[in-house]
């Protein structure tokens, strides 16, 4: 009917554990190619969806295709699918060639091809040369790289990964995810990655499903969930908000005693909230509030240099607590000094639910 077939499409899919809904009916669709990384805290329901899309649980509802094809009632085995798992799972007593083969063994394709695929594998997660080691002579980062490996050597159209940097530190982290980026554009298969790290979603997303709750809250772009959260739940969870929540009177928002400018009107009456990033703060020194600006007074409780930037967190009369994140320039004041917080009215963004 369609000729753009989705690599995943799952309409209104769902599992309950007892009583506990682990994902409430949800639509997803990714496309081929994509890498669509699921981002949320922790027990949100990131995993469950992947299992879905693996087919290690079955759902309580709603139906399931991949690559056009329903999976709903088909076994993990029958999907082209594969798992990267958090933990290593390597074979101990194998060596890396013998854990990238093993999927090809099982399918019993010849050993020349085996050796061929293999050492092509190895080559793209940079382990060359890594063949007749074991797992315990290699670190925590290579042995991802193997368990990668291991999985793209059986070329399924999908691959499922579960938080598969956790184990990293964040140095080795970062690195990883560039290559991962890397080895996703030249295989060319659709990545869906799990984790509840916002930087590793950031840096190798195509596109981000921000889950909690079991819902798939909001999904866009990086760049789109960074800037332009729709839900305030997002502003929370990704970067570093300030947000107030209040009563819009048409142009303003009421915050109790205090009505904040909007960059554009909203329903008078309505309970809504104003999310501004920390970094389109700034503290006023002295000088007067910008035209166009939003003002707020109050203490400077903390000042942290991290830097390039420094962050200031400001106490207001209200009791909440406002981050500012300036580059270069730290506040002149000193902890406990009156000061002024302020931003450009059309840096605020709208949250109605
Ligand atoms: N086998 C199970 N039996 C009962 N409840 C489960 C089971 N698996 C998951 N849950 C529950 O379902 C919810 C979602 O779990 P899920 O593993 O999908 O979360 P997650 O987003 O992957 O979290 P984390 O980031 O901690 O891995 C949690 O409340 C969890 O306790
Ligand atoms: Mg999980």
């Amino acid at each position: 009917m369609s000729n753009s077939v989705l690599a995943v499409e799952a309409t209104g899919i769902a599992k309950s554990y007892g009583t506990v809904q682990a994902l409430k009916p949800t639509d997803l669709r990714i496309e081929p190619n994509e890498y669509y990384v699921l981002l949320g805290p922790s027990g949100g329901g990131k995993t469950t969806t992947l299992r879905l899309i693996a087919g290690l649980v079955r759902p309580t509802a709603g139906r399931i295709s991949i690559y056009g094809q329903d999976v709903t009632e088909l076994a993990p085995d029958k999907r082209s699918t594969s798992m990267v798992f958090q933990s290593y799972a390597l074979f101990p007593h194998m060596t890396v060639e013998e854990n990238v083969a093993y999927g090809l063994t099982l399918r019993r394709m010849p050993r020349d091809e085996i050796r061929a695929e293999v050492s092509r594998m190895l080559d793209l997660v940079g382990l060359n040369g890594y063949d007749n080691r074991r797992p315990h002579e290699l670190s925590g980062g290579q042995q991802q790289r193997v368990q990668l490996a291991r999985s793209l050597v059986l070329h399924s159209d999908i691959l499922l990964l579960d938080e598969p940097l956790a184990a990293l530190d964040a140095k080795l982290r970062k690195d990883m995810c560039l290559e991962l980026k890397n080895i996703q554009k030249t295989v060319g298969v659709t990545f869906v990655h799990v984790t509840h790290n916002q930087e590793e979603a950031m840096t190798v997303a195509d596109r981000i499903g921000l889950v909690a709750g079991g819902e798939l809250v909001e999904q866009g772009s990086p760049e789109a969930i960074y800037n332009r959260p729709e839900k305030r739940f997002t502003a929370d969870f990704i970067g570093e908000n300030n947000i107030f929540d209040g009563t819009a009177t048409g142009a303003g928002l009421d915050i109790g005693g205090r009505v904040l400018g909007l960059p554009t009107p909203a329903e008078t009456g309505r309970e809504i909230s104003l999310s501004v990033r920390s970094e389109d703060m700034r503290l006023l020194d002295g000088e007067p509030k910008p035209e166009g600006w939003q003002a707020l007074s109050g203490t400077l409780i903390d000042k942290v240099y991290l830097g390039l930037i420094g962050s200031s967190v400001v106490r207001l009369e209200s009791g909440q607590d406002i981050t500012v994140r300036q580059v270069g320039a730290m506040s002149s004041g000193e902890v406990g000094a009156s000061v002024t917080v302020a931003w450009p009215t059309e840096a605020g963004r709208i949250h109605l639910s």
